[in-house]
C-alpha cells in the first residue's frame, strides 16, 4: 500500500491517505504533548510502541466483537485504518478517580468507582476540549441518538473487556479516552489506544505506567511505555 498525501497532523499521529478512498495510514511520531500542548517533549520510540499496542487491543476488541477501523499494521510506525468521519466528541470511561475527575471532584486519586463512568469532552484544541452531556451532542447535531447510544453500548463493552485484558497482565485500567467514527453507514471506534490515551497502573504498587509519567514529570517515561508495550503483546 502507498503513502499519499498528508492531509492531518495532529500531536502523535500523521494521516495519509493512500490509493483507496476507504483506507488511510496512520502514522504514530515520537511527539508527546501535555495541557493542551502547553507542554511539549518527546518520549524516544513511543510512536513505535503505541502502534503496537494499537495494534494488538484493536484486534482484540474486534475479535470480542467490538467494531473498530483497524485493518492492519503496515510497518514500525504505520497502520493501515478505514477512513472515517470523525465524531467531534471525545468518549471518557473512568473505573477508579484519577486525574481530571479527583481534581473537579476534590477526591483522592485511586478511589474505586461502584461502577464506571462515562464523560464526554468536545473535540477542540483551541477550546481545551471541554467537557459536554449529551444533550450538547444532540442539540449540536454532532451525533444522532442512535448513534450515541451505539457509542455509549461500545465504550462500556471495551471497558469492560480492556479491564481484563490488562487484569490478565497484572495492569489496572484506571481511565481511558475513545474517539468513535462513522464509516459506510456504520459507527467504528477509532483513534488509538495507548498509553497515551489510558491510564494503567501496577497492580499492588500502584505505579503510574502510562503517560501521566511525562505529564507530572515522573521520570522513566520510556521504560513505562516499554513494560506496557511487553506485557500487552505477550500472550
Ligand atoms: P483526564 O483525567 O485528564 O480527564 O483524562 C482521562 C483519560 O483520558 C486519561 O486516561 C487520559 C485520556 N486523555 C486523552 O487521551 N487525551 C487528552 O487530551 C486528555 C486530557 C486525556
Amino acid at each position: 500500500m502507498k503513502k499519499g498525501e498528508a492531509f492531518y497532523e495532529g500531536k502523535a499521529k500523521i494521516l495519509y491517505s493512500t490509493d483507496d478512498p476507504d483506507l488511510i495510514i496512520q502514522h504514530f511520531k515520537d511527539d508527546a504533548t501535555a495541557f493542551n500542548a502547553q507542554k511539549r517533549g518527546t518520549i524516544r520510540e513511543k510512536g513505535v510502541m503505541n502502534n503496537r499496542i494499537s495494534e494488538v487491543l484493536f484486534k482484540y476488541l474486534e475479535a470480542e466483537g467490538v467494531p473498530t477501523h483497524f485493518v492492519q499494521r503496515l510497518t514500525d510506525r504505520d497502520m493501515v485504518v478505514r477512513r472515517l468521519q470523525i465524531i467531534p466528541v471525545e468518549v471518557i470511561v473512568r473505573n477508579l478517580v484519577a486525574g481530571s475527575l479527583a481534581k473537579r471532584l476534590g477526591l483522592e486519586e485511586g478511589i474505586p468507582l461502584s461502577r464506571p463512568v462515562l464523560e464526554h469532552c468536545y473535540k477542540n484544541d483551541a477550546l481545551g476540549d471541554p467537557m459536554v452531556n449529551t444533550f450538547h451532542i444532540l442539540a449540536l447535531k454532532w451525533a444522532s441518538e442512535s448513534e450515541l447510544k451505539e457509542i455509549e453500548k461500545l465504550a462500556f463493552q471495551t471497558n469492560e473487556l480492556l479491564r481484563v485484558f490488562f487484569d490478565r497482565r497484572n495492569l489496572i485500567l484506571v481511565d481511558f479516552k475513545l474517539e468513535f467514527g462513522r464509516h459506510r453507514g456504520k459507527i467504528l471506534l477509532g483513534d488509538e489506544i495507548c498509553p497515551d490515551t489510558c491510564r494503567i497502573w501496577e497492580k499492588g504498587t500502584l505505579e503510574k505506567l502510562d503517560k501521566d509519567r511525562f505529564r507530572r514529570d515522573l521520570g522513566k517515561v520510556e521504560d513505562a511505555y516499554q513494560e506496557v508495550c511487553r506485557r500487552v503483546c505477550s500472550e
